[in-house]
C-alpha cells in the first residue's frame, strides 16, 4: 500500500473529506484514522482492527447488491485487501461512518487490543466509497460516483438517508469554498434495491435511465442510474 502521495497525480477532491450529521461522524479512512487511533495505538494495529470490523460489516446480505467481485464471504484478510485496493486508487475515497454515541469512553484511550476492537465494532455504522471522474472538456470539474453500505444492524433507521444527505451537503459546501468543483453526484442502483433508490430520491437525485421500463422487465438494464446536478 502506498504511504506517500504521488505529486504527479491530479489532486483528489475528496482527500480529507470529513463531516458530521446528527448521529454520525464521517471521515476518510486512511492510516491514521483519527477516530480509532488512540485505541489502536499504531497504524498497523489500526489496520488489523479495521480489517476485522469491515469483514464483519461486509456480510453476504450487505454485499449482495454490490458488484459481483465484491460479493461473497469476507475474512479479515480479504477485507484488508479490499480496503487497500480502494485506498491505493488515487481517485477513490473510502469513508467510514461511525456512530457519535457508540464506542466512546474509556476503551478509546486504553490501548488494549480487545477494547480497541470492541470500540470499533460498536461504533461502525457504514462505509462510503466515492469515485471521482473528470468531467470531459473541463480542466478541473469532477463528477462523483457514490456508493454506500450499512452494517445490517443499522438498516431501517434512516442512517443511509442521513449519510447521503451529509455527503451532498459536504459537496455543496466544498463547491462554495474551493475552485475545483463537483459538477454532479451519480449513484448506480440495482433496480430491485428499493431502499437505496429511496435514499437517493429523498436526497434530490433523479433517475436518468432512459426509456420507460418494459412491462415484462426484459431488455431493462439491471442498474438504474441516479443523478444529482450540483453545477450548471
Ligand atoms: C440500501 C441501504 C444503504 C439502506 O440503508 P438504510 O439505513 O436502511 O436506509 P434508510 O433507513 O435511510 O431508508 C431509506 C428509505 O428506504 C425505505 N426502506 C428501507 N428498507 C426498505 C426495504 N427493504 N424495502 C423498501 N423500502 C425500504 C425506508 O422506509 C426509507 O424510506 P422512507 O424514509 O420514505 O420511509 C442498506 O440497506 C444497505 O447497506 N444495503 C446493502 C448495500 C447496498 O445496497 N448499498 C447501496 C448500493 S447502491
Amino acid at each position: 500500500m502506498a504511504d506517500t502521495v504521488d505529486s504527479s497525480l491530479p489532486a483528489s477532491i475528496l482527500h480529507g473529506c470529513c463531516f458530521e450529521t446528527d448521529r454520525l461522524l464521517v471521515q476518510e479512512f486512511k492510516p491514521t484514522f483519527a477516530r480509532w487511533h488512540s485505541a489502536a495505538e499504531s497504524k498497523e494495529h489500526e489496520f488489523d482492527v479495521a480489517s476485522v470490523v469491515v469483514a464483519s460489516l461486509l456480510t453476504e446480505e450487505v454485499t449482495k447488491p454490490l458488484p459481483p467481485h465484491w460479493q461473497g464471504p469476507y475474512s479479515p484478510d480479504r477485507a484488508r485487501q479490499w480496503m487497500c485496493d480502494l485506498i491505493d486508487e488515487p481517485m477513490t475515497t473510502l469513508l467510514f461512518a461511525v456512530s457519535k454515541e457508540r464506542g466512546t469512553g474509556d476503551t478509546e484511550r486504553s490501548g488494549d487490543e480487545d477494547d480497541a476492537l470492541k470500540m470499533a465494532s460498536d461504533s461502525i455504522v457504514g462505509l462510503v466509497i466515492a469515485f471521482e471522474l473528470a468531467v470531459e472538456g473541463s480542466g478541473f470539474q469532477k463528477d462523483i460516483r457514490l456508493g454506500y453500505l450499512l452494517s445490517e444492524r443499522f438498516w431501517g433507521q434512516g442512517f443511509a438517508s442521513e449519510l447521503v444527505r451529509g455527503f451532498v451537503s459536504w459537496c455543496r459546501q466544498f463547491n462554495g469554498t474551493d475552485t475545483r468543483q463537483i459538477a454532479s453526484i451519480i449513484g448506480g442502483v440495482a433496480r430491485t434495491n428499493v431502499a437505496s433508490k429511496r435514499v437517493l430520491v429523498k436526497n434530490g437525485f433523479q433517475s436518468i435511465s432512459s426509456g420507460s421500463p418494459s412491462t415484462d422487465g426484459e431488455d431493462e438494464p439491471e442498474e438504474e442510474e441516479f443523478h444529482l446536478q450540483l453545477i450548471g
